[in-house]
């Protein structure tokens, strides 16, 4: 039968302090004034790699080997950090919805079901991201749901968008907007009454993440449940247009706006009876809403009214807290995670970010379950980000705190595993802002050294790497490569990329024989967790990726 206990490892010993170290947004590429990391003074990861082969190598963090549909799709943290933990490589929430939209079983679903009783009386609501990043959400799978949901009996559509520009360039909003709203119009023209009803940007409404700033989520409440915004329009292509020209903001953070009729009524707030759909698949920014469509019992704001609705997620969100309870489509079955196993090998383990990041070493790392496996053998720390500010106004964000708590929980020698993740480089790159970004990885780069140093101290193990890149590459580039001009500017990448990231292993506790193999050339995320769990002094569960180092004779 089955069991939790992992077999010794032939030739690594047990019981070393090792110290897992995510940098957030940090790839591999050619050094030029658009790559950050380059462009910074990063002596730490520098001095990494001039330890390869044998101990620095990169590993693919996009596309397949991390479980998303195709090459073209870039790496994110949900799906990097899940093939982290879990050492397999799962296919994600895009790829699982794309294929219950293809073969239709979205609409024999019991989420569907469920919500399919309000369509008679009730309104459909959709609320949820508006590009095709594919990192949280896809405009092709909404168009899909809208002409399904129609065609499966929805008489009253309406949509309430977030515009992106963060995982897509920014100013894509009105082409997506003008996308849906002649999606829309065409379903009118079938006789389905479907608008848009509000929208705002997606950092400034709603998509909130871990608690950091309930606010945020408010806003988009008001807007969305209540029809209340400080900006009202005709037109939602209007408003996109609008609020970027005359509020000098960009997509990623419109003030929230409700759409009115000629009366100056707004066109779609959420009411009893109505039914609602989270369209985003991506967990970590739905949560909260979630929490707030669903909780009866809630106190994060005031809701001013608590509509009885039909709620479902595209996907389930929280697998422990069953959040929310109705969804369209499975979330991916990440079970037996390395976490978990650790815990029943009597490995300990420490585990810290700041607010923006925390959910992510933690909620991600143990395949979307909130919580700990064994509170005896774990201790997860959040240090608090600032809220209310862009990180390109406070680069070094909490790198120096992480890599101090770190550093203490390392000397402390309670843990055999102290694991982080350094936000600065993804955070900041996601700002666009050039010059803070490279602030941003020199601050990484530091607290990378502090805790380096405190594993020399204890005679530890280090391994370093990264989630998916993005600081590395600031700039759209064309097919050679080349940054693509428009209007005779170059277009700041916001996003992540398709890059790979690197992974340096070391440190005094490292057995000397300890080298990457050359035979796992194609390596990716999802063969971290069997080299960690090996390192820690054990064989991998046979059915995990495989590890990435050997011991040789020395
Ligand atoms: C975000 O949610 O901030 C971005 O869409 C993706 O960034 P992350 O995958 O690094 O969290
Ligand atoms: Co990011």
């Amino acid at each position: 039968g089955f069991s939790w206990k992992l077999a010794d490892h032939p030739k690594l010993p047990k019981g070393k302090t090792i110290a897992l170290i995510v940098l957030d947004g940090w790839g591999e590429a050619n050094p030029d004034k658009y790559n950050c990391i380059h462009v910074a003074e990063t002596p730490t990861m520098d001095s990494f790699k001039k330890g390869a082969p044998e101990r620095w190598r990169l590993v693919r963090a996009h596309g397949t080997a991390v479980g998303l549909p195709t090459e073209d799709d870039m790496g994110n943290s949900e799906v990097g950090h899940n093939a982290l933990g879990a050492g397999r490589i799962f296919s994600q929430g895009a790829k699982l919805v794309d294929s219950a939209l293809a073969s239709g079983k979205i609409y024999s679903g019991e989420g569907f079901k469920y919500i399919k009783e309000s369509f008679d009386t009730g309104t459909l609501h959709l609320i949820g991201l508006l590009s095709d990043g594919g990192v949280h959400s896809r405009l092709d799978q909404l168009q899909l749901l809208l002409k399904g949901a129609s065609e499966n009996g929805a008489k009253r559509i309406r949509v309430h968008i977030l515009t992106d520009g963060r995982d897509v360039l920014d100013g894509s909003s009105v082409g997506f907007v003008e996308t849906l709203e002649n999606d829309l119009s065409k379903l009118r023209e079938k006789g389905i009454d479907a608008q848009i009803a509000s929208g705002g940007g997606r950092m400034y409404v709603t998509m909130d993440r871990y608690e950091n700033d309930w606010s945020v989520v408010k806003r988009g409440w008001d807007a969305q449940v209540l029809g209340e915004a400080p900006h009202k329009f005709r037109s939602a292509v209007e408003a996109v247009k609008k609020l970027r020209e005359e509020h000098k903001v960009n997509d990623q953070y419109l003030p929230p706006f409700v759409i009115v009729d000629e009366s100056g009524k707004a066109v779609g707030p959420i009411v009893d009876g109505d039914a609602v759909v989270t369209i985003n698949f991506r967990a970590d920014r739905m949560v909260m809403l979630a929490k707030a469509l669903e909780y009866e019992d809630f106190d994060k704001f005031d809701r001013v009214r608590y509509p009885k609705i039909r709620y479902a997620g595209m996907l389930q969100y929280d697998g422990e807290l069953k959040l929310p309870s109705q969804y369209l489509v499975s979330p991916p079955e990440i079970d037996r995670t390395s976490g978990e196993y650790l815990v029943h090998n009597g490995v300990r383990t420490f585990a810290c970010s700041e607010t923006v990041k925390f959910g992510h070493v933690t909620f991600f790392w143990n395949g979307n379950r909130s919580g700990y496996f064994s509170p005896e053998m774990e201790e997860y720390v959040e240090i608090p980000s600032d809220s209310g500010i862009t990180f390109n106004v406070k680069p070094k964000m909490k790198a120096l705190e992480i890599g101090e708590k770190a550093r203490d929980m390392i000397l402390s020698g309670k843990f055999h595993q102290v694991r982080v993740n350094l936000p600065n480089s993804d955070m900041v790159g996601h700002t666009g802002d050039i010059e803070a970004t490279v602030v941003a990885c020199k601050a990484a780069d530091e607290a990378v050294k502090m805790i380096i140093d405190a594993i020399e101290q204890v005679g530890g193990i280090y391994v370093v790497t990264a989630d998916h890149g993005n600081a590395e590459d600031m700039v759209k580039r064309n097919k050679k490569g080349e940054p693509l001009l428009k209007d005779g500017d170059i277009q700041i990448l916001t996003s992540h990329t398709l890059q790979p990231v690197p992974i340096a292993i070391g440190g005094p506790g490292l057995a000397p024989g300890v080298r990457f193999r050359n035979d796992v050339p194609d390596g990716g995320l999802a063969n971290v967790a069997a080299t960690v769990i090996n390192l820690h002094g054990f064989e991998a569960p046979s059915d995990y990726e495989t590890t990435l180092i050997e011991v040789v004779d020395k």
